[in-house]
């Protein structure tokens, strides 16, 4: 079940996809109509994008943002936010081993391993944690996979571009011209991306992270922008200035894989001083 059921198993597919090859490498046409009847696996991620593309509307984002915005759901340790999301484990794929917690150490030791920062390493460890939206019900479509903007034309290098076909914003007269309801070089931050675990932590952690860190997890799943290069016409000079992050992150979140699961007793000293350089004890979701 796609859109009702928090599964583990779903959202490391979907987080995975670039990695499977569905993408188009820059400069080429998008595969979008390639079906792999050896990976079940792919047509899941197909169909989870069909509803995605269907659902994700302006109006949808807006009625989101009322609803989860006022970080009035819990105050929550990140320990207890990393515990929770752990929850998430999938027992149902046996190709997926890593649990939401193996994802995210395996990215933070990776940045730590190749001398990023402090601030980095933490932007590491944290920046799936939004992903605890599943366990409030949230289907998948408005949680995980890869976020565009709203408001506008959507651009046809996002995968599976054909399913905005069935978005009704692209019906509305308003949201449908290339620039929609935006002026050109607005700045993204005036932008309403696609409803997901991108946006909403990016305003759990917006008054204790650096700005480059909150770009990387504001935009980590914004692949048109940061891969495909389309939507430059909505950035400011800032943007495109801390677009390199986001590019710099990329890698760490989708190929790190070490042979050896960091463990998270001998690591767990480290990254307890390492949070509490940054963040209150408490934080509100
Ligand atoms: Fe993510
Ligand atoms: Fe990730």
């Amino acid at each position: 079940m796609v859109n009702e059921t928090p599964n583990g198993s779903l959202i490391g597919d979907v987080e995975r996809f670039v990695e499977q090859g569905l993408y188009p490498e820059p400069g080429q046409r998008a595969r979008s109509d390639y079906r792999n009847y050896d990976s079940p696996a792919r047509d899941t991620v197909r169909e989870f994008y069909r509803q995605n593309h269907r659902w994700q509307t302006y109006e949808f984002v807006s009625q989101q943002r009322q609803k989860y915005l006022g970080l009035n759901r819990c105050r929550m340790s990140i320990f207890e936010a990393l515990d929770f999301l752990n929850t998430l484990v999938d027992d149902s794929d046996p190709d997926i081993d890593l649990d939401q917690l193996q994802h995210l150490l395996q990215t933070s030791e990776a940045i730590r391993a190749d001398g990023h920062p402090d601030w980095f390493v933490l932007t590491g460890l944290l920046h799936d944690l939004g992903k605890v939206l599943c366990l409030w019900g949230e289907p998948q479509w408005a949680v995980v996979g890869d976020t565009f903007p709203v408001g506008c034309q959507f651009s046809d290098r996002i995968v599976y571009p054909e399913f905005f076909a069935d978005n009704p914003d692209r019906q509305d007269s308003a949201y449908s011209t290339l620039h929609g309801i935006y002026q050109p070089g607005c700045g993204l931050r005036n932008v309403l991306m696609s409803w997901g675990h991108d946006e909403y932590l990016f305003h759990v952690l917006r008054e204790y992270l650096p700005e480059p860190s909150l770009y990387m997890i504001r935009y980590h799943s914004f692949y048109a922008w940061h891969r495909e290069e389309q939507y430059d016409w909505l950035c400011d000079d800032h943007d495109r200035e801390m677009l390199s992050w986001v590019r710099k992150f990329n890698p760490y979140d989708l190929y790190t894989k070490s042979p050896v699961a960091p463990d998270w007793k001998t690591l767990r000293p480290y990254y307890s001083e390492l949070i509490s350089r940054y963040l209150p004890e408490q934080i509100a979701f």
